[in-house]
């Protein structure tokens, strides 16, 4: 399963590439306002330092005002001519999948988000988005079950041998991760610390300082 970051934050993005190795890069308009740069620095700033990593794609999303399909691939056109790394994030309704099947026709990957049910999952896989994205913590955030909506979108793309990778959305915890594993995602993409508090347990601490009190009572030999 590959793990991607949702940030534009560079320190964090570099953190994810270089300390950990990670696959690569969802972005959106919050992440974009949080980097506290306007939206072309952030993103060329992003497309400056992938300029040497080919196979770490980052999405960046449309102005999430655009309402036509013609607007939508004006802009995405655009920005895709930033970075070949770039992935255009396209909203799921219908200028939206109009939008995204003109540009995959012609070349410009998209990542089709802001998907809540399987049945909006399907035009993504017809159409060969490169990405979907369901929001399991939008989701869950409203009591929904985020996984099982997960779960229904793999059994209909493998029905029918859809080749878009499903990434695993607003993930808000290490449960979310390993159940995504379980299920077999392509993708998951998270906040840093989310990611880094799924490396980390209390049992791993204490049993650290078990064997910290341990080697304390040991002649080392040296
Ligand atoms: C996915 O591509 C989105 O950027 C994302 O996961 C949104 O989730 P958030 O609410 O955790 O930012």
């Amino acid at each position: 399963m590959k793990y991607f970051l949702d940030s534009a934050k560079l320190d964090e993005i570099k953190i994810a590439y270089e300390d950990y190795g990670f696959d690569g890069v969802t972005t959106n308009p919050k992440h974009i306002m949080a980097s506290g740069k306007s939206f072309m620095t952030a993103i060329q700033d992003i497309a400056n330092y992938v300029a040497d990593k080919p196979d770490f794609p980052v999405s960046v999303e449309i102005d999430p005002h655009l309402k036509t399909a013609n607007d939508m691939v004006a802009m995405a056109t655009k920005i895709s001519q930033i970075s070949p790394n770039f992935v255009i994030k396209i909203p799921t309704n219908p200028e939206g999948i109009k939008a995204a099947r003109h540009l995959e026709a012609i070349g410009i990957r998209t990542n089709m988000t802001l998907v809540f049910s399987p049945a909006q999952a399907i035009m993504p896989g017809k159409i060969h988005a490169k990405y979907v994205s369901p929001f399991v913590g939008w989701k869950e955030d409203y009591g929904d079950d985020g996984m099982s909506y997960v779960k229904d979108i793999m059994t209909i793309y493998h029905n029918y041998g859809f080749d878009t990778e499903i990434i695993v959305a607003a993930i808000r915890n290490a449960t979310q991760i390993q159940q995504a594993a379980i299920y077999g995602a392509d993708i998951v993409t998270c906040s840093l610390a989310v990611y880094q508090n799924s490396f980390r347990n209390p049992y791993t601490d204490l049993g650290l300082q078990i064997f910290q009190n341990a080697w304390d009572h040991t002649e080392t030999g040296d």
